[in-house]
Protein backbone atom coordinates (compact mmCIF):
# COMPACT_ATOMS: atom_id res chain seq x y z
CA UNK A 1 0.00 0.00 0.00
CA UNK A 2 0.70 3.48 -0.31
CA UNK A 3 1.25 5.42 2.41
CA UNK A 4 1.29 9.52 2.13
CA UNK A 5 0.42 12.27 4.26
CA UNK A 6 -2.87 12.84 2.61
CA UNK A 7 -4.07 8.99 2.32
CA UNK A 8 -3.36 9.38 6.43
CA UNK A 9 -4.87 12.51 6.17
CA UNK A 10 -8.08 11.53 5.32
CA UNK A 11 -7.99 7.92 6.04
CA UNK A 12 -7.68 6.92 2.33
CA UNK A 13 -7.10 3.54 0.81
CA UNK A 14 -4.98 4.90 -2.74
CA UNK A 15 -3.69 8.16 -2.82
CA UNK A 16 -6.22 9.26 -6.26
CA UNK A 17 -8.51 12.05 -6.17
CA UNK A 18 -10.72 12.98 -8.84
CA UNK A 19 -10.11 17.13 -9.98
CA UNK A 20 -13.01 18.96 -9.69
CA UNK A 21 -14.74 19.44 -13.04
CA UNK A 22 -17.25 22.15 -13.07
CA UNK A 23 -19.51 23.86 -13.92
CA UNK A 24 -20.42 19.91 -15.37
CA UNK A 25 -21.85 17.52 -12.47
CA UNK A 26 -19.25 15.08 -11.36
CA UNK A 27 -21.54 13.85 -8.33
CA UNK A 28 -21.99 10.24 -9.52
CA UNK A 29 -17.99 10.51 -9.94
CA UNK A 30 -17.27 11.74 -6.20
CA UNK A 31 -19.75 8.71 -5.27
CA UNK A 32 -17.66 5.89 -6.96
CA UNK A 33 -14.37 7.52 -6.66
CA UNK A 34 -14.67 7.97 -2.71
CA UNK A 35 -16.40 4.14 -2.74
CA UNK A 36 -13.39 3.19 -4.77
CA UNK A 37 -10.97 4.52 -1.88
CA UNK A 38 -9.64 7.27 -3.90
CA UNK A 39 -10.82 10.83 -2.41
CA UNK A 40 -14.16 11.93 -4.80
CA UNK A 41 -14.55 15.56 -5.24
CA UNK A 42 -17.62 17.59 -6.13
CA UNK A 43 -17.53 20.38 -8.76
CA UNK A 44 -18.22 23.93 -8.71
CA UNK A 45 -21.88 23.36 -11.02
CA UNK A 46 -22.93 26.40 -12.06
CA UNK A 47 -24.33 25.68 -15.51
CA UNK A 48 -27.15 28.36 -17.29
CA UNK A 49 -30.35 27.89 -14.84
CA UNK A 50 -28.51 26.30 -12.11
CA UNK A 51 -28.58 27.68 -8.65
CA UNK A 52 -24.94 26.33 -7.86
CA UNK A 53 -25.93 26.90 -4.10
CA UNK A 54 -28.64 24.17 -4.27
CA UNK A 55 -26.69 22.31 -6.49
CA UNK A 56 -23.85 21.78 -3.92
CA UNK A 57 -25.74 21.17 -0.91
CA UNK A 58 -28.39 18.94 -2.93
CA UNK A 59 -24.76 17.08 -4.57
CA UNK A 60 -23.13 16.84 -1.06
CA UNK A 61 -26.44 15.30 0.89
CA UNK A 62 -26.79 12.60 -2.59
CA UNK A 63 -23.04 11.64 -1.26
CA UNK A 64 -23.64 10.98 1.75
CA UNK A 65 -26.73 8.59 1.20
CA UNK A 66 -24.77 6.37 -1.05
CA UNK A 67 -21.23 6.29 0.25
CA UNK A 68 -19.95 6.55 4.34
CA UNK A 69 -16.29 7.57 2.74
CA UNK A 70 -14.84 10.99 2.98
CA UNK A 71 -15.10 13.14 -0.12
CA UNK A 72 -14.28 16.58 -0.83
CA UNK A 73 -15.78 19.87 -3.20
CA UNK A 74 -14.16 22.31 -5.41
CA UNK A 75 -15.35 26.79 -4.90
CA UNK A 76 -13.44 28.40 -7.98
CA UNK A 77 -13.04 31.88 -6.02
CA UNK A 78 -12.25 34.15 -8.69
CA UNK A 79 -13.10 37.32 -9.43
CA UNK A 80 -15.93 36.99 -11.86
CA UNK A 81 -17.02 34.32 -9.78
CA UNK A 82 -20.09 36.08 -7.52
CA UNK A 83 -21.57 32.66 -5.46
CA UNK A 84 -17.49 31.98 -4.17
CA UNK A 85 -18.04 33.67 -0.69
CA UNK A 86 -21.91 32.46 -0.44
CA UNK A 87 -20.64 28.99 -0.92
CA UNK A 88 -17.84 29.30 1.53
CA UNK A 89 -19.92 30.53 4.38
CA UNK A 90 -22.84 27.80 3.37
CA UNK A 91 -20.93 24.80 3.18
CA UNK A 92 -19.46 25.97 6.92
CA UNK A 93 -23.61 26.23 7.57
CA UNK A 94 -24.35 22.83 6.71
CA UNK A 95 -21.45 21.17 7.78
CA UNK A 96 -21.73 22.37 11.29
CA UNK A 97 -25.92 20.95 11.25
CA UNK A 98 -25.26 17.66 9.88
CA UNK A 99 -22.69 15.65 11.93
CA UNK A 100 -22.59 13.02 8.96
CA UNK A 101 -21.58 15.76 6.32
CA UNK A 102 -19.25 16.99 9.04
CA UNK A 103 -17.64 13.57 9.25
CA UNK A 104 -17.50 12.58 5.47
CA UNK A 105 -16.89 16.14 3.93
CA UNK A 106 -13.27 17.03 4.75
CA UNK A 107 -11.37 18.68 1.96
CA UNK A 108 -12.39 21.82 0.50
CA UNK A 109 -10.51 22.66 -2.37
CA UNK A 110 -10.65 26.62 -3.81
CA UNK A 111 -9.09 27.92 -7.22
CA UNK A 112 -8.65 30.14 -9.76
CA UNK A 113 -8.86 32.82 -7.62
CA UNK A 114 -7.33 33.77 -3.95
CA UNK A 115 -7.58 31.22 -1.15
CA UNK A 116 -7.84 33.99 2.19
CA UNK A 117 -10.90 34.51 2.08
CA UNK A 118 -12.31 30.58 2.19
CA UNK A 119 -9.06 30.00 4.48
CA UNK A 120 -10.33 32.34 7.42
CA UNK A 121 -13.82 31.22 7.29
CA UNK A 122 -13.22 27.61 7.19
CA UNK A 123 -10.93 28.35 10.30
CA UNK A 124 -13.08 29.66 12.21
CA UNK A 125 -16.15 28.34 11.20
CA UNK A 126 -15.61 24.74 10.34
CA UNK A 127 -11.77 23.52 11.46
CA UNK A 128 -12.87 20.27 10.10
CA UNK A 129 -12.39 20.88 6.35
CA UNK A 130 -9.05 20.76 5.16
CA UNK A 131 -8.32 23.83 3.18
CA UNK A 132 -6.63 23.00 -0.13
CA UNK A 133 -5.98 25.49 -3.29
CA UNK A 134 -4.84 25.16 -6.54
CA UNK A 135 -1.65 26.84 -7.47
CA UNK A 136 0.01 26.52 -10.86
CA UNK A 137 3.36 28.54 -10.43
CA UNK A 138 5.40 28.92 -7.02
CA UNK A 139 4.98 32.19 -6.38
CA UNK A 140 1.43 31.28 -6.13
CA UNK A 141 2.24 28.09 -4.52
CA UNK A 142 3.55 30.19 -1.40
CA UNK A 143 0.91 32.69 -0.67
CA UNK A 144 -1.17 29.33 -0.50
CA UNK A 145 0.97 28.25 2.02
CA UNK A 146 1.12 31.63 3.65
CA UNK A 147 -3.00 31.89 3.93
CA UNK A 148 -3.15 29.26 6.21
CA UNK A 149 -3.95 26.20 3.89
CA UNK A 150 -3.77 22.98 4.67
CA UNK A 151 -2.42 21.69 1.66
CA UNK A 152 -1.53 22.29 -2.09
CA UNK A 153 -2.48 20.99 -5.54
CA UNK A 154 -0.11 21.80 -7.96
CA UNK A 155 -1.59 21.82 -11.72
CA UNK A 156 0.54 22.17 -14.63
CA UNK A 157 -0.30 23.36 -18.43
CA UNK A 158 -0.89 20.17 -19.56
CA UNK A 159 -3.77 19.76 -17.98
CA UNK A 160 -7.25 20.39 -19.15
CA UNK A 161 -9.99 23.73 -18.76
CA UNK A 162 -8.73 26.73 -16.98
CA UNK A 163 -5.28 27.37 -16.99
CA UNK A 164 -2.65 30.09 -15.85
CA UNK A 165 -1.09 32.33 -18.06
CA UNK A 166 2.32 31.43 -16.16
CA UNK A 167 2.41 28.01 -18.68
CA UNK A 168 4.56 25.97 -16.27
CA UNK A 169 4.53 21.86 -16.55
CA UNK A 170 3.11 19.51 -13.78
CA UNK A 171 6.68 18.14 -13.87
CA UNK A 172 8.71 21.39 -12.76
CA UNK A 173 6.30 22.73 -10.52
CA UNK A 174 6.24 19.20 -8.44
CA UNK A 175 9.83 19.27 -8.37
CA UNK A 176 9.85 22.95 -6.96
CA UNK A 177 7.32 22.37 -5.15
CA UNK A 178 7.85 19.17 -3.18
CA UNK A 179 11.68 21.19 -2.80
CA UNK A 180 10.53 24.07 -1.25
CA UNK A 181 7.48 22.76 0.95
CA UNK A 182 8.60 19.80 1.97
CA UNK A 183 6.10 19.48 5.13
CA UNK A 184 3.20 20.25 2.90
CA UNK A 185 0.76 17.57 1.56
CA UNK A 186 1.05 17.91 -2.16
CA UNK A 187 -1.88 16.68 -4.60
CA UNK A 188 -0.21 16.37 -8.26
CA UNK A 189 -2.74 17.33 -10.91
CA UNK A 190 -2.64 17.74 -14.87
CA UNK A 191 -0.74 15.39 -17.31
CA UNK A 192 -1.92 12.01 -15.16
CA UNK A 193 -4.02 9.06 -16.63
CA UNK A 194 -2.15 6.07 -16.38
CA UNK A 195 -0.15 3.68 -13.84
CA UNK A 196 3.25 5.09 -14.91
CA UNK A 197 2.25 8.65 -14.32
CA UNK A 198 0.74 7.77 -10.48
CA UNK A 199 4.27 6.16 -10.04
CA UNK A 200 5.95 9.01 -11.30
CA UNK A 201 4.75 11.59 -9.10
CA UNK A 202 4.77 9.71 -6.24
CA UNK A 203 8.22 8.95 -6.50
CA UNK A 204 8.76 12.72 -7.28
CA UNK A 205 7.02 13.20 -3.88
CA UNK A 206 3.87 13.81 -4.60
CA UNK A 207 1.11 12.78 -1.45
CA UNK A 208 -1.33 11.91 -4.24
CA UNK A 209 -2.39 12.23 -7.78
CA UNK A 210 -5.46 14.17 -8.93
CA UNK A 211 -6.83 13.21 -12.37
CA UNK A 212 -9.39 14.77 -14.86
CA UNK A 213 -10.09 14.06 -18.22
CA UNK A 214 -9.04 10.50 -17.24
CA UNK A 215 -12.29 10.26 -14.66
CA UNK A 216 -14.15 11.98 -17.90
CA UNK A 217 -13.71 8.39 -19.94
CA UNK A 218 -14.84 6.30 -16.82
CA UNK A 219 -18.39 4.29 -17.18
CA UNK A 220 -19.87 6.14 -13.97
CA UNK A 221 -19.25 9.92 -14.80
CA UNK A 222 -22.01 11.81 -16.01
CA UNK A 223 -20.33 13.23 -18.78
CA UNK A 224 -22.10 13.00 -22.11
CA UNK A 225 -21.20 9.70 -23.98
CA UNK A 226 -20.55 12.11 -26.99
CA UNK A 227 -17.77 14.02 -24.66
CA UNK A 228 -16.09 10.81 -23.66
CA UNK A 229 -16.43 9.20 -27.68
CA UNK A 230 -14.02 11.85 -28.75
CA UNK A 231 -11.82 11.45 -25.76
CA UNK A 232 -10.66 8.01 -27.01
CA UNK A 233 -9.50 8.34 -30.74
CA UNK A 234 -7.61 11.93 -30.02
CA UNK A 235 -4.28 12.37 -29.27
CA UNK A 236 -1.82 13.92 -26.93
CA UNK A 237 -1.71 16.60 -30.25
CA UNK A 238 -5.40 17.27 -30.34
CA UNK A 239 -5.47 20.31 -27.75
CA UNK A 240 -5.25 23.42 -27.67
CA UNK A 241 -5.04 26.61 -25.36
CA UNK A 242 -8.24 29.59 -25.98
CA UNK A 243 -9.71 32.07 -24.15
CA UNK A 244 -11.64 31.59 -21.58
CA UNK A 245 -13.74 33.32 -19.30
CA UNK A 246 -11.17 33.26 -16.53
CA UNK A 247 -7.78 32.34 -18.15
CA UNK A 248 -6.70 30.61 -20.81
CA UNK A 249 -8.14 27.45 -21.62
CA UNK A 250 -7.42 23.89 -22.97
CA UNK A 251 -9.96 22.23 -24.84
CA UNK A 252 -9.77 19.11 -27.11
CA UNK A 253 -9.99 20.82 -31.42
CA UNK A 254 -13.08 21.22 -32.46
CA UNK A 255 -14.77 23.31 -34.47
CA UNK A 256 -15.73 25.97 -31.59
CA UNK A 257 -12.08 25.63 -30.18
CA UNK A 258 -10.32 26.19 -33.41
CA UNK A 259 -12.51 29.73 -34.53
CA UNK A 260 -12.57 30.92 -31.10
CA UNK A 261 -10.21 33.77 -30.46
CA UNK A 262 -6.68 32.87 -28.73
CA UNK A 263 -5.56 35.01 -25.73
CA UNK A 264 -2.39 33.84 -23.90
CA UNK A 265 -1.06 37.35 -21.83
CA UNK A 266 -2.77 38.27 -18.96
CA UNK A 267 -2.63 41.88 -19.72
CA UNK A 268 -4.45 41.43 -22.88
CA UNK A 269 -7.12 39.41 -21.21
CA UNK A 270 -7.60 42.20 -18.79
CA UNK A 271 -8.08 44.47 -21.19
CA UNK A 272 -10.42 42.39 -23.18
CA UNK A 273 -12.43 41.80 -19.42
CA UNK A 274 -12.68 45.58 -18.86
CA UNK A 275 -14.49 45.63 -22.17
CA UNK A 276 -16.30 42.37 -21.81
CA UNK A 277 -20.46 42.44 -22.42
CA UNK A 278 -22.98 39.86 -20.44
CA UNK A 279 -24.07 38.75 -23.97
CA UNK A 280 -19.86 37.52 -24.55
CA UNK A 281 -20.08 35.84 -20.96
CA UNK A 282 -23.33 34.21 -21.95
CA UNK A 283 -21.93 32.86 -25.39
CA UNK A 284 -19.36 31.21 -23.45
CA UNK A 285 -22.23 29.88 -20.65
CA UNK A 286 -23.82 28.40 -23.47
CA UNK A 287 -20.86 26.80 -24.82
CA UNK A 288 -20.54 24.42 -21.70
CA UNK A 289 -24.27 24.02 -21.75
CA UNK A 290 -23.73 22.89 -25.67
CA UNK A 291 -21.17 20.24 -24.97
CA UNK A 292 -23.08 18.91 -21.73
CA UNK A 293 -25.81 18.38 -24.15
CA UNK A 294 -23.39 16.38 -26.29
CA UNK A 295 -23.22 18.94 -29.34
CA UNK A 296 -19.14 17.94 -29.87
CA UNK A 297 -18.70 20.58 -32.66
CA UNK A 298 -20.15 23.40 -30.73
CA UNK A 299 -19.37 22.89 -27.06
CA UNK A 300 -16.01 23.75 -25.34
CA UNK A 301 -14.51 20.17 -25.15
CA UNK A 302 -12.44 20.94 -21.97
CA UNK A 303 -9.85 18.10 -21.79
CA UNK A 304 -6.11 17.65 -20.95
CA UNK A 305 -3.06 16.57 -23.14
CA UNK A 306 -4.22 13.33 -20.92
CA UNK A 307 -6.58 12.70 -24.25
CA UNK A 308 -3.50 10.85 -25.72
CA UNK A 309 -3.40 8.08 -23.12
CA UNK A 310 -6.73 7.27 -22.24
CA UNK A 311 -8.32 4.87 -25.03
CA UNK A 312 -11.16 2.96 -23.50
CA UNK A 313 -13.46 3.81 -21.00
CA UNK A 314 -13.11 2.28 -17.29
CA UNK A 315 -15.20 1.44 -14.11
CA UNK A 316 -13.75 4.04 -11.09
CA UNK A 317 -13.11 1.10 -8.99
CA UNK A 318 -11.08 -0.91 -11.28
CA UNK A 319 -8.73 2.25 -12.44
CA UNK A 320 -8.29 3.11 -9.12
CA UNK A 321 -7.33 0.30 -7.52
CA UNK A 322 -5.87 -1.40 -10.95
CA UNK A 323 -3.57 1.57 -11.36
CA UNK A 324 -2.75 1.88 -7.82
CA UNK A 325 -1.68 -1.68 -7.72
CA UNK A 326 0.15 -1.18 -10.99
CA UNK A 327 1.94 1.79 -10.23
CA UNK A 328 3.19 0.19 -6.73
CA UNK A 329 4.76 -2.67 -8.96
CA UNK A 330 6.54 0.06 -11.03
CA UNK A 331 7.90 1.30 -7.71
CA UNK A 332 9.50 -1.31 -6.36
CA UNK A 333 10.49 -2.34 -10.34
CA UNK A 334 12.19 0.97 -10.07
CA UNK A 335 13.50 0.01 -6.32
CA UNK A 336 15.20 -3.15 -7.51
CA UNK A 337 17.30 -1.12 -10.02
CA UNK A 338 19.05 0.24 -7.02
CA UNK A 339 22.29 -1.52 -5.63
C1 LIG B 1 -14.06 19.24 -18.04
C2 LIG B 1 -13.15 19.94 -17.09
C3 LIG B 1 -13.66 20.90 -16.24
C4 LIG B 1 -12.83 21.52 -15.28
N1 LIG B 1 -13.36 22.41 -14.39
C5 LIG B 1 -12.61 22.84 -13.32
C6 LIG B 1 -13.19 23.57 -12.27
O1 LIG B 1 -14.39 23.86 -12.24
N2 LIG B 1 -12.39 23.94 -11.23
C7 LIG B 1 -11.05 23.65 -11.21
O2 LIG B 1 -10.36 24.01 -10.24
N3 LIG B 1 -10.47 22.97 -12.22
C8 LIG B 1 -11.23 22.53 -13.25
N4 LIG B 1 -10.65 21.77 -14.24
C9 LIG B 1 -9.24 21.38 -14.11
C10 LIG B 1 -9.14 20.04 -13.39
O3 LIG B 1 -9.54 20.18 -12.05
C11 LIG B 1 -7.71 19.47 -13.43
O4 LIG B 1 -6.80 20.45 -13.05
C12 LIG B 1 -7.34 18.95 -14.82
O5 LIG B 1 -8.38 18.17 -15.36
C13 LIG B 1 -6.06 18.12 -14.73
O6 LIG B 1 -5.63 17.71 -15.97
P1 LIG B 1 -6.01 16.29 -16.65
O7 LIG B 1 -7.32 16.55 -17.29
O8 LIG B 1 -4.91 16.02 -17.57
O9 LIG B 1 -6.14 15.25 -15.56
C14 LIG B 1 -11.45 21.18 -15.23
C15 LIG B 1 -10.93 20.25 -16.14
C16 LIG B 1 -11.76 19.61 -17.05
C17 LIG B 1 -11.18 18.59 -17.97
Amino acid sequence: MIKTKITEMFGLKYPILSAPMGPFYTTELAVAVSEAGGLGVLSHTNLRGVDSIKTLKESMEYVIEHTDKPFGFNIRTARMQPDAMPLVRNVAKWINKNPKLREQCVYGLTSAGSPRKASETWKKKAPTIKHFHVAPAMFLAQKVVDSGCDGLVVTGFEGGGHQSYEQITTLVLLQEAVNKFSDVPIVACGGFATPEGIAMGIAGGADAIAMGTRFIATKESEFHENYKSVIYPASSRDTLMTTGAFGPIRLLKNKYAIEHGTILSKEEKVSQEAGFTVEELEEEMERYELIYRGDVENGAILAGQTVGLVDKPLEVDDLISGFTKKAEELLKKSVSKIN
